[in-house]
C-alpha cells in the first residue's frame, strides 16, 4: 500500500502515524504531507526519517490510499484531485460527513455501506464515534426514543493551538488564545462554532452524524457540548431513552461484548471511565451504567475515548484495514 498521510504534522496526522506502526498496517511507501511551510521537513515513521512533501507531489505519487487531517477546505479542495488519480481518500474533516454521496463510517457499525466506487469517505466527528459505538448495540436491542448528551471535550480535539493555550495558561505565560475565554480552570460551553439555531457545530454533528452512521432517523438526539482542560479523551455523559424496557445486566452483557467497547463499572472500586486512564488507547469506556429513576425505559451512562485514538486516527487506519481485507481498494499500480 502506497500511504499518504495529509497533514501528517498535525495533532491527528502524528497520532495516524503512530496508529500505522503500532496495528503494522502494510504500508510499502509512506507519502507524508503538509503546507508549504513544513515541505521538506523530516518526519519518523518506523524508524526511518521521511521527507514532508506538498499536496501536488503526492497526488502525482498516486498513493493507494490517502488518510487526511488537514483541515475541511484543504479536504475540499484537495480530496477530489486525489480521487481523480484513483486514490481512495479517508477524510477527518467534516466537509464530506453529511455530503449525501459520501458514506460517513464506523467499520464496526456501518463498514459494510463501503464499496470499491467510494473514493471519498468520511470519518465522523469524534464525540460521535465514542457515543455511537455505545448506542449501536443497545439501539438495535431497545430500540432507541431519544438521546440526551452533555460533552466533556479535550482541548486537544481544537488542535495544537488549544493545547498550548492550556500550558501556557497553566505556566503563567500569556500567549495565543485558541478560545474566546481562559480553558484552564474553566469550562466553556462552546465547541466549533455557533449556528443560527443557537446550538454550537458539534452539538449538530452529535445529532446529524448518529442518524447517519446508525442509519435511522427515527430517534432524536439533543446534544451540549463542553470543552474542559483536559488533554487525554473526551467524555459524555448519556441519557438513553427506549422504545423497550430493558434489563441493567443485559445492558451490561451487551456493551462488555461489543468489540472496541470496554466497560468500566466497578463502584466498589471507584473504577468508571476517566480521560486520564483513556488517554492513548483505541477502546471506548463506558461506566456508571444505571437506570434513570424518572422515567420509564431509560438508562443514564457515561463514555469516554481518546479523541485523537478512536475518535480519530484509529478509526480512521481502521476504515483503511476494512478497505484491504474487503478488497475495496484498487491498487494504483494496476490503474495507471
Ligand atoms: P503544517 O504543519 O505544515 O501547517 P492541526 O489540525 O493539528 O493544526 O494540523 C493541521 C495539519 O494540516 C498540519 O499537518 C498542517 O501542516 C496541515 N495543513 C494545513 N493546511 C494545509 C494545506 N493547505 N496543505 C497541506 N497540509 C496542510
Amino acid at each position: 500500500m502506497k500511504v499518504a498521510v495529509v497533514g501528517a504534522t498535525g495533532m491527528v496526522g502524528n497520532v495516524m502515524l503512530k496508529v500505522l506502526a503500532e496495528r503494522n498496517f502494510e504500508v510499502t511507501e509512506l507519502i507524508p504531507v503538509a503546507s508549504e511551510r513544513s515541505i521538506g521537513k523530516q518526519i519518523p515513521y518506523k524508524g526511518k526519517n521521511y521527507t514532508i512533501v506538498g499536496m501536488q507531489d503526492a497526488i502525482d505519487a498516486k498513493p493507494d490510499v490517502a488518510l487526511f487531517s488537514a483541515g475541511g477546505d484543504t479536504s475540499l479542495k484537495w480530496a477530489p484531485k486525489f480521487a481523480e488519480v484513483g486514490t481512495t481518500v479517508i477524510d477527518n474533516s467534516s466537509a464530506w460527513r453529511m455530503d449525501t454521496t459520501k458514506k460517513l463510517v464506523v467499520p464496526e457499525i456501518n463498514g459494510d455501506v463501503l464499496t470499491k466506487e467510494d473514493k471519498i469517505i468520511a470519518n465522523p466527528n469524534c464525540s460521535t464515534i465514542q457515543l455511537v459505538m455505545a448506542l449501536a448495540p443497545l439501539h438495535e436491542r431497545y430500540t432507541m426514543k431519544r438521546v440526551i448528551v452533555s460533552t466533556y471535550q479535550s482541548v486537544s480535539g481544537t488542535g495544537v493551538k488549544a493545547v498550548q493555550q492550556l500550558a501556557n495558561e497553566e505556566a503563567g505565560i500569556e500567549g495565543e488564545m485558541a478560545y474566546p475565554h481562559p480553558i484552564g480552570r474553566n469550562a466553556l460551553p462552546h465547541c466549533d462554532v455557533f449556528l443560527e439555531n443557537g446550538y454550537t457545530k458539534e452539538e449538530m454533528k452529535l445529532v446529524k452524524e448518529s442518524k447517519k452512521i446508525l442509519r435511522d432517523d427515527s430517534f432524536s438526539v439533543t446534544a451540549t457540548a463542553v470543552r474542559i482542560p483536559t488533554a487525554g479523551g473526551h467524555s459524555e455523559s448519556v441519557n438513553v431513552e427506549f422504545e423497550n424496557d430493558f434489563n441493567i445486566n443485559e445492558i451490561r452483557k451487551i456493551l462488555s461484548e461489543t468489540p472496541g467497547v470496554v466497560v468500566q463499572d466497578n463502584l466498589d472500586t471507584n473504577t468508571y471511565p476517566m480521560p486520564i486512564t483513556a488517554h492513548d488507547k483505541d477502546d471506548v469506556f463506558v461506566g456508571r451504567i444505571r437506570r434513570d429513576e424518572s422515567q420509564e425505559n431509560s438508562l443514564n451512562l457515561w463514555i469516554v475515548s481518546d479523541n485523537l485514538r478512536k475518535g480519530a486516527a484509529t478509526n480512521t487506519v481502521q476504515i483503511a484495514e476494512y478497505l484491504v481485507e474487503n478488497n475495496l481498494v484498487k491498487l494504483n499500480e494496476y490503474i495507471s
